[in-house]
C-alpha cells in the first residue's frame, strides 16, 4: 500500500499528535502499551511526525500509553460481564483500541468527525465487527445505530475528546447516554482548569502545533458534578492510571494521585448509568 499522507487540523490534527506519543511508547522495549497495529500504521503514514511535534518525550509517550490503558482496563471490565457490548469510541482518531480488546464478540463503533473516518477507513483493515460513523459526537445520530443497547450492554469511551467540547455539548452528550444507555457506561478525560488555560490564551504549543482551545475543563475534585448531568447516572468513579514503567512510570503515577490541581496527565472518570 502507497503510505497515506494525513491532512488535518485544529482538533483533528492533535489525534496525530495522540497517535505519534501511542505508537512511539509501543515501540519502546517493555512498553505499556502492547499495540503492533499502532506500529503498523507508523509506517503506513506519511506525516512528518518529529518535525511538526518534536520527539516525544518520556513522560509524554508513557502518559498516552497509560492513558489508553487505563481506558482498555475499564472496557474490558465491562465486557468481562457483557462479551458482546457495543464499544462506542467518540472522537476515536487513529486509536487501535479495538484490537487491543477485541475478545471476538464485542462490536466497536468509531464515530469520527468525516476528514477523519475517511482517514480511518483508508488505514485500518476492515472488520464486520467495527464500523466507523461519519459525524460529530454532539449529533448523537449514532446512538440509533447501537444494536440492542440494554440487552448487549455499551461502553462509551471518549478519550481526548470531550475537553474540545463546549460545556453544554459535553453535558448533552452525556445527558443523552444516561437516558438512552441504561445499564451502560461512560469512560471519559478531562484537563485540570490550569492546563486548559493556556490553550484558550492560544499559548500551549506542542512542537509546531498549536494546542486547540479547551473549552471544557474540570478539576478531579470536581468530578461529582457531572452526577448533575442526567438523573440516570449512578455512579461516578475515578480511574487510576495503571502502574508505569520505571521511574518515569512510578513519577507519572504520583503525580496524577496528587490532590492539587497542577496533575500534568488528564483524569479519567467512569459514570455508570443505572437500569
Ligand atoms: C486529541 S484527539 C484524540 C483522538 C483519540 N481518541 C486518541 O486518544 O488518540 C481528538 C479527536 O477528537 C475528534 N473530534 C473533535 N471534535 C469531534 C466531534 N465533534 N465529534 C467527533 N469527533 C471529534 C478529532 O477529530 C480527533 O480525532
Amino acid at each position: 500500500m502507497a503510505r497515506v499522507r494525513p491532512m488535518l487540523d485544529g482538533v483533528s490534527e492533535t489525534l496525530l499528535w495522540t497517535f505519534y506519543n501511542r505508537a512511539y511508547e509501543a515501540g519502546r522495549r517493555y512498553p505499556v502499551l502492547d499495540d503492533p497495529m499502532a506500529l503498523q500504521l507508523l509506517a503506513d503514514l506519511d506525516y512528518p511526525f518529529e518535525e511538526r511535534f518534536g520527539l516525544p518525550g518520556p513522560f509524554s509517550s508513557q502518559a498516552q500509553g497509560l492513558r489508553s490503558r487505563c481506558f482498555d482496563l475499564a472496557v474490558q471490565a465491562y465486557l468481562a460481564d457483557r462479551p458482546e457490548a457495543t464499544v462506542v469510541a467518540l472522537g476515536d482518531g487513529l486509536e487501535t483500541g479495538f484490537w487491543r480488546v477485541d475478545n471476538g464478540r464485542l462490536n466497536w463503533l468509531s464515530v469520527e468527525l468525516p476528514e477523519v473516518a475517511t482517514l480511518r477507513r483508508t488505514l485500518l483493515p476492515p472488520s464486520d465487527r467495527l464500523r466507523t460513523l461519519s459525524g460529530s459526537a454532539t449529533g448523537l445520530s449514532w446512538l440509533d445505530e447501537i444494536e440492542d443497547p440494554v440487552g448487549r450492554g455499551v461502553v462509551v469511551t471518549a478519550q481526548g475528546l470531550l475537553m474540545y467540547l463546549r460545556p453544554a455539548e459535553v453535558r448533552k452528550v452525556i445527558a443523552a447516554c444516561a437516558e438512552r444507555l441504561p445499564g451502560g457506561v461512560f469512560v471519559l478525560d478531562s484537563m485540570s482548569r490550569w492546563l486548559a488555560r493556556g490553550t484558550v490564551a492560544g499559548t500551549s504549543k506542542v512542537g509546531d502545533m498549536t494546542v486547540p482551545p479547551m473549552r471544557w475543563a474540570m478539576n478531579p475534585g470536581e468530578r461529582r458534578k457531572l452526577r448533575g448531568a442526567h438523573p440516570g447516572i449512578t455512579q461516578v468513579r475515578a480511574l487510576r492510571l495503571p502502574r508505569g514503567r520505571g521511574a518515569m512510570g512510578e513519577l507519572i503515577r504520583v503525580q496524577s494521585l496528587l490532590p492539587g490541581l497542577r496533575t500534568l496527565t488528564p483524569a479519567v472518570t467512569q459514570l455508570r448509568f443505572g437500569g
